[in-house]
């Protein structure tokens, strides 16, 4: 760990670091954005059944209007492409465009994307379509969802409907955005769609995951000429809390059981022999054959990059500890740990543990509590300095030889940030909820910068 962090040190070096055809972006997702819940055919995600359970959701809200993305999606596209976006991840909603999630196709949903796809082609603007992220129809939750291993073949056959759709105009594809919130947070933890709490279900679901990438990426390279398909996996830091032996054994197992657990798979290696032990020792594979699942060939792996998760272990047993931030550290309004070294080393671990072929950066941001100020502006500086950091350190981690190709920043607009509702914006443009207006924030106008005139400053005078 170095003493001055990247940014400090020399910024204006940093900032030519990235190659002129580095792709700048920023990501979304559909329920966060679209709205629109009930319009033009869409069917029902398990997104729409959780957010109306009581006490599910901080404040009560759900996505049924979200960022109104769905009817503003043209002034959407004008603004990136005004911030100097060289690429959109976005995600396509399943319960668009097959509202029961298999057979009849839902043709308005498909024209959507078709609409979006073009709009964003035309303003120079590259799209990477997202398959997955987490808003299951509803109509397969209720067949077992991602627990049944029918999911592979229904995610398939999704995934074909969409790629032979979009995939004359579109190369870029991903077929899971953190398939481990899904699994773990969704089955396990309750806390996510569909809101359930059986970790052996946790389990066989994130196997399907990793099944169904696996088949669904074949299927798109079979449609796509010059696809690239990758999967976003969110790791972030993991560190001990302390210096304990009994801090850093928990750490190392928790990796192990989170973080290798999808990736040792999706690079061919099987399930990881640490995590099998702390799964086998805390019960979560009571009833569960778990065989070998398929290498995963990932043309990029995709790194969504926050924070510092420090381990804190309870006792010895395994799953017998808690994760967050260390008390003092510097946090954003997540309670998160900024650590912005911990995403060039998080990247040169991926590089040297897994090598891949490349590896995209498509999520990083942060919440802050911002506001339109008098002067009609968002004053977003630690937003700005969180974001100035962490580009800082992907130009360190690119320097060190990791394949670095692209940065999407999380996230366009101020959106639905699901259990937490609208109580957390992470937009480099504000969304004003109660009548739909877009302010671009200080941090838009940083980007812009970057992006367009290869400047990593903190000043924007
Ligand atoms: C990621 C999610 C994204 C957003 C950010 C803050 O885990 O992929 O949808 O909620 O966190």
């Amino acid at each position: 760990m170095t003493a001055t962090p990247a940014f400090e040190r020399d910024p204006a070096r940093l900032a030519r670091a990235f190659p002129a055809d580095f792709t700048w972006g920023f990501a979304t997702s559909a329920y966060q954005i679209e709205g629109a819940a009930a319009e033009d055919g869409r069917g029902t995600s398990i997104w729409d059944t959780f957010s109306r359970q009581a006490g599910s959701i901080a404040d009560g809200s759900n996505g049924d209007i979200a960022c109104d993305h769905y009817h503003r999606y043209a002034e959407d596209v004008r603004l990136m492409a005004d911030l100097g976006a060289r690429a959109y991840r976005f995600s396509t909603s399943w319960a668009r465009v097959l509202p029961t999630g298999t057979g009849a196709i839902n043709q308005p949903g498909l024209d959507f994307y078709q609409r979006l796809v073009d709009a964003l082609l035309g303003a120079g603007v590259q799209p990477l379509i997202n398959l997955f992220h987490w808003d299951l129809p509803q109509a397969l939750q209720d067949r077992g969802g991602f627990a049944n291993p029918q999911v592979v073949d229904w995610f398939t056959d999704y995934a074909a409907l969409v790629a032979s759709t979009l995939g004359d105009r579109v190369k870029d594809w991903m077929t899971f955005n953190e398939p481990a919130v899904f699994a773990f947070l969704g089955h396990a933890d309750g806390i996510h769609a569909p809101g359930l709490r059986d970790w052996p279900t946790a389990i066989r679901v994130a196997d399907n995951e990793l099944r169904a990438h696996a088949s669904a990426g074949r299927a798109i390279r079979g449609l796509v000429d010059g696809a690239k398909v990758g999967v976003a996996f969110d790791v972030n830091q993991v560190a001990a809390a302390t210096e304990s032996e009994r801090d850093r054994v928990a750490a190392s197992r928790w990796s192990s059981a989170r973080d290798a657990w999808f990736l040792d798979p999706l690079f061919g290696r099987g399930y990881p022999a640490l995590g099998l032990e702390a799964h086998r020792e805390a019960g979560h594979l009571d009833g569960v054959e778990l065989t070998e699942p398929p290498a995963g060939d990932l043309d990029y792996l995709g790194l969504n990059y926050y924070r510092r998760d420090s381990v804190r272990a309870h006792s010895d047993r395994a799953f017998d500890w808690e994760i967050g931030a260390v008390e003092g550290s510097e946090q954003t309004q997540m309670d998160w740990h900024v650590a912005p070294d911990g995403l060039r080393d998080t990247l040169l671990d991926l590089h040297r543990t897994y090598a891949p072929r490349e590896i995209v950066v498509t999520e990083n941001g942060a919440a802050y509590p911002d506001a339109v100020d008098p002067d009609g502006q968002v004053h977003d500086a630690d937003r700005l300095a969180y974001l100035s950091r962490h580009v800082a350190a992907a130009a360190e981690a690119l320097g060190a030889g990791v394949p670095l190709t692209g940065y999407h920043v999380w996230s366009l607009l101020d959106n639905y940030e699901w259990s937490l509702g609208y109580s957390r914006r992470f937009g480099l443009v504000h969304v004003d909820f109660d009548n739909q207006r877009r302010t671009p924030k200080d941090s838009a106008r940083w980007y812009q910068r970057l992006v367009k005139e290869k400047e990593l400053t903190l000043d924007l005078t």
